[in-house]
């Protein structure tokens, strides 16, 4: 196994009792604070009242940028810089899901900096080392934005949608109140706990020497999200569910997992595509094409990818049925997958499904690829890439 350095300093606080510290740990970082929100899920909610009533309660001066996309937008970063110039914020608090955390975190670098933001996206050795302090307060259990140090950024102009990470992005503190998930719709919490799933995914089907205590995390993870998710999905106010999908969320994707693995992801640059030519929702695009990729790179290179896929189905699935060959047994835990993705969350199956034809899959396969091939679990070159958009027609 490989070494790595494991350092999260966000500071997490988790429960509905916890929600009362937010006023202080806000203004321990100044007195000015941009409040950044989505399409107004949180005023429906009452969140945002809460908010601003912990906000006020430390006599602070509230500036505001609502209206952050799903996807978010390059043009929102924008907005949000030069808000903080021109009203000397001090500290963001970003309030929402994954898009809005994303879109603050850069707004946060873009505030400090002289560049235009896109010029981090366009070239991706552009450094990024400074940025105003980030506290969130997490809507929907999706991303693990609140406790990692990357967000991606869509450019609908040039049909982009492009990730960046840097330490500075990492939020200072993150609430994590599952009460404030509740009144998630049941698509997004189906979309959400793919994205959870395929992260954990991502990192777990790795030709790196493997860490056995790892490995047996992530497969408690993926049961963890496979029990709860279609619970929280039925019953929006199941606390026990809501708190073990949130805390599932931040530690798919936190650094811990994947600690020491060398191997880039290759179902994300996919997804990404899709998401920038035709602004789709993330876990959705995921859940359709993470079966074909497992099918496809089992296919591609049985030998070195049919020990994991036993493992997954055996240990995610319960599938250890003895009269199964192992690429029956590979075979039948990637079905359980997606059966599990369809049936019980019920997502979309197909690209065909939600409107997508075969029209962009050369040029999306072409920058899913970001050069020769994505160097992942099994290597994938844009051939291999459109055979797997192919696929999920
Ligand atoms: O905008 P509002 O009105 O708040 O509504 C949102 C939005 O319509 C709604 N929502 C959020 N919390 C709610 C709620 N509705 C009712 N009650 C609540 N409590 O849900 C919709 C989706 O929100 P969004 O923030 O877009 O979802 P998500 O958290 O899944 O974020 C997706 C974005 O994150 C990126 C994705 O690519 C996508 O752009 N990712 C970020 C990552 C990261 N930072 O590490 C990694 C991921 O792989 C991912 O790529
Ligand atoms: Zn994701």
């Amino acid at each position: 196994m490989n070494g790595f350095t494991f350092h999260i300093p966000t500071k997490i606080y988790f429960g509905d009792d916890e929600f009362g510290h937010l006023g202080e740990e806000v203004a321990s970082h100044g007195s000015t604070v941009l409040l950044t929100y989505g399409g107004g899920s949180i005023k429906r909610t009452g969140l945002y009242d809460r908010v601003l009533s912990q906000l006020r309660g430390q006599g602070m001066t509230v500036v505001e940028l609502g209206g952050i996309d799903p996807n978010p937008r390059i043009a929102s970063v924008r907005r949000g810089a030069e808000l903080c110039r021109e009203a000397g914020v001090d500290v963001v608090l970003a309030v929402g899901g994954g898009s809005t955390i994303d879109c603050s975190k850069f707004i946060c670098a873009a505030a400090v900096s002289d560049r235009d933001p896109w010029d981090w996206f366009a070239d991706k050795t552009t450094p990024i080392d400074d940025a105003l302090p980030l506290v969130t307060v997490l809507t929907l259990a999706a991303t693990g934005s609140e406790m990692d140090n990357g967000g991606v950024i869509s450019n609908p102009e040039t049909n982009q949608k492009e990730g960046r990470g840097a330490p500075c992005l990492l939020p200072k503190a993150s609430f994590l109140d599952p009460a404030n998930t509740f009144t998630v719709p049941p698509f997004q919490t189906a979309a959400g706990s793919a994205d959870i799933i395929s992260h954990t995914c991502e990192a777990y089907f790795s030709q790196d020497h493997d860490l056995y205590f790892l490995d047996t995390f992530m497969e408690g993870l993926l049961r963890t999200v496979m029990r709860f998710a279609p619970r929280a999905m039925e019953h929006g106010d199941d606390y026990e569910a809501r708190a073990n999908l949130m805390w599932a969320s931040s530690w798919a994707i936190n650094g811990f997992a994947d600690g020491g693995k060398t191997q880039a992801w290759s179902v994300h640059p996919m997804e990404h595509e899709l998401s920038a030519f035709y602004d789709i929702t993330h876990g959705l695009g995921l859940a359709i094409l993470t079966p074909a990729w497992m099918r496809h790179v089992l296919a591609k290179d049985p030998e070195g990818t049919l020990p994991k896929f036993c493992r997954f189905a055996e240990n995610v699935f319960g599938i250890c049925d003895p009269s199964l060959s192992d690429m029956e047994r590979a075979e039948a835990g990637i079905q359980a997958l997606q059966d599990f993705f369809c049936d019980e969350l019920q997502l979309a199956g197909s690209l065909s499904a939600i409107g997508i034809d075969e029209e962009h899959f050369g040029a999306m396969a072409e920058k899913a690829c970001h050069g020769p091939a994505i160097k992942g679990f099994v290597e994938l070159t844009p051939a291999d890439v459109v055979e797997i958009y192919r696929a999920c027609l």
